[in-house]
């Protein structure tokens, strides 16, 4: 057991020059423990409230002096004291302080870095590396899975403006028999990337997750991209190197219709969906996530019916990692994935809940950062504790980034023979054009 002697926030910037919460524990036998918040563009509308001082004189309204003042005058009172030897004790009392379902009095933004400095800082207390001490929360294991890095090479969507209506289009090195080998075939086919399209002459210039942003003209010409990038870097699609796409639907969903504007195109739910199996078809897709709206439920049961057994149907803003939202998904079978982000739910706790909560049910789950990052490499260490195989921290550039992937390298080499990476079914998805 240690004491927590202090908790204080500090607003700072993030990786797009926003302002965001750092918290920094400090506990009783000198243990330290630092988070950070994250923060998304593409926001689902049920994800907890990011509480912006809406300040006009501040970083155009959008600084967090409130959430800040949050921690240091509500929170940080009210746990300093506390014995701990667990993180769950406090994520409680903070969702206690707060009341409401979605965090909106002290803000997810100011419960997030304390509930991540806590588990640190316990971390630290007891002498064990952060997957260490959070595996036993998922399971306790002595195999760590690592997962598979989804690479998101070419940007668009709010993360890009001017690129494809899609958001991420992201490749998957899957046969592969390290996180380290894995990393650098991605890595490899992300510098081809990057030569095709100067040969094309497009700017090389990267958007808000470190993919590159071209301006094309249709979604469709991304896709020919990565396919000759795998190529270009002497791997093949299709055997060892696969795709991953995050069209982020409920972004171009207006009046009912889905409308990709790049291409001036229309599509009624049903459209979409053919057009999805047209391409699961014809590329080699392991993967689709928020391929519909968030309300679109009968879109999903939809999809997930007809691609469920072929590729990850992935519910991000569909289910803002609330284990409520993903027990309705699982009723109505409307997908076969969750994607895990801490923030949209606002504690550890509440994140390990979703987790333990799809697994009890056979839904797989993707670890994943936020549009807008920061230095903490927190969820790589979540996800190699958590054991679902998949992870996403956007291309394997820009450090807010490359730090995340860097963090799992550094753990597979802690564990030598004990880290396997994690496998990947592939015997359904061999789609090439
Ligand atoms: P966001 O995007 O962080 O901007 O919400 C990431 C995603 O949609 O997966
Ligand atoms: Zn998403």
């Amino acid at each position: 057991m240690a004491k927590i002697q202090s908790v204080v926030a500090l607003e700072v910037l993030d990786s797009r020059g926003n302002p965001t919460v750092y918290a920094k524990t400090v506990l009783d036998d000198g243990s330290v423990g630092k988070g950070y918040c994250p923060s998304g563009a593409s926001t689902g509308k049920y994800e907890d409230f990011e509480l912006r001082d809406q300040d006009p004189k501040r970083y155009n309204g959008s600084g967090v002096l409130k959430a800040v003042e949050n921690v240091n005058k509500i929170i940080a009172p009210a746990i300093i004291g506390l014995e701990i030897d667990d993180f769950r004790p406090v994520d409680q009392k903070m969702i206690e302080l707060d009341g409401t379902q979605n965090k909106s009095k002290l803000g997810g933004n100011a419960v997030l870095p304390v509930s991540i400095s806590v588990a640190e800082a316990l971390a630290k207390s007891k002498k064990l590396e952060l997957f260490q001490f959070l595996a036993p929360y998922f399971g306790a294991s002595n195999e760590f899975i690592m997962p598979l890095p989804h690479l998101n090479i070419l940007n668009g969507g709010k993360h890009a403006v001017g690129s494809t209506d899609f958001q991420e289009f992201m490749i998957v090195p899957v046969k592969f028999p390290t996180f380290s080998e894995a990393l650098r075939a991605g890595t490899e086919i992300y510098h081809a990337l990057g030569k095709i399209l100067l040969e094309r002459n497009y700017q090389p210039l990267v958007g808000d997750e470190g993919g590159f942003a071209p301006s094309l003209f249709s979604n469709e010409q991304a896709m020919e991209l990565l396919m000759m990038a795998i190529k270009e870097a002497n791997y093949l699609a299709g055997e060892n190197v696969f795709i991953a796409l995050d069209p982020a639907a409920s972004e171009f969903f207006y009046k009912d219709v889905y409308q990709l504007h790049r291409e001036n195109r229309t599509f009624t739910t049903d459209e979409l969906i053919d057009f999805y199996k047209v391409w699961v078809e014809k590329y080699p897709i392991i993967l689709i996530e928020d391929g519909l709206a968030e309300d679109d439920w009968r879109g999903w049961q939809r999809l997930n019916a007809e691609l469920g057994a072929q590729i990850d149907t992935v519910g991000d803003d569909l289910y803002t990692t609330n284990k409520t939202r993903l027990q309705t998904g699982i009723s109505q079978k409307a997908s076969n994935a969750i994607l895990i982000k801490p923030n949209q739910i606002g504690t550890l706790s509440e994140t390990i809940e979703t987790i333990n909560f799809a697994k009890q049910n056979d839904i797989r789950f993707m670890i994943s950062h936020r549009s807008g990052e920061n230095e903490d490499t927190f969820i790589a260490d979540l996800a190699v504790a958590a054991g679902g195989g998949k992870i996403k921290t956007g291309a394997p550039c820009r450090s807010e980034r490359a730090m995340k992937y860097n963090r799992i390298l550094e753990i597979e080499a802690m564990l030598g023979a004990k880290a396997k990476l994690a496998t990947r079914d592939t015997s359904q998805n061999s789609g090439m054009i």
